[in-house]
């Protein structure tokens, strides 16, 4: 691989939109008897975060929090929830949006580097450019 390449190491998680992040909670932990953390807010995010860790990937369970989420015209169009975004790890960041610009694949936002709910800098693409799944990009 050549030093200029940016490389996808992973997928790192799978979030499920949830309008109960509790009751969601507690089928995959009783039900299902997954590794569940615990329930985190952030508010700057707008959402109520918990991560169910498998040994390679992890599942992400969001539920809206405050009044701008941005997840809550999703859980509008899906009542029930449902999968919301999968997230691909990449070895750096501001390469891989190099890349995706080069191929004109569109950015959301405005098209910068932000950091993620969970510290990392991440970035969100069009789902127009992947058959309508939200696709992150997160460095790691
Ligand atoms: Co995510």
């Amino acid at each position: 691989m050549k030093a200029t390449e940016t490389k996808i190491n992973k997928v790192n998680h799978i979030a499920i939109a949830v309008k109960d992040i509790n009751s969601a909670k507690k089928n995959w932990e009783q039900s299902l008897g997954c590794n569940v953390g615990k329930i985190k807010e952030l508010p700057e995010h707008g959402v109520k975060v918990l991560f169910i860790s498998f040994p390679n990937i992890k599942i992400e369970l969001i539920e809206p929090l405050g009044n701008n989420s941005p997840i809550e015209k999703f859980l509008d169009k899906n009542p029930k929830g449902g999968i919301h975004h999968i997230c691909l790890e990449v070895n750096d960041i501001n390469k891989a949006k190099e890349k995706i610009v080069k191929h004109g694949t569109n950015i959301l936002g405005d098209g910068s580097v932000k950091t993620g709910a969970h510290g990392k800098p991440v970035i969100f693409l069009n789902p127009s450019d992947f058959s309508g799944t939200l696709i992150e990009l997160e460095e790691g």
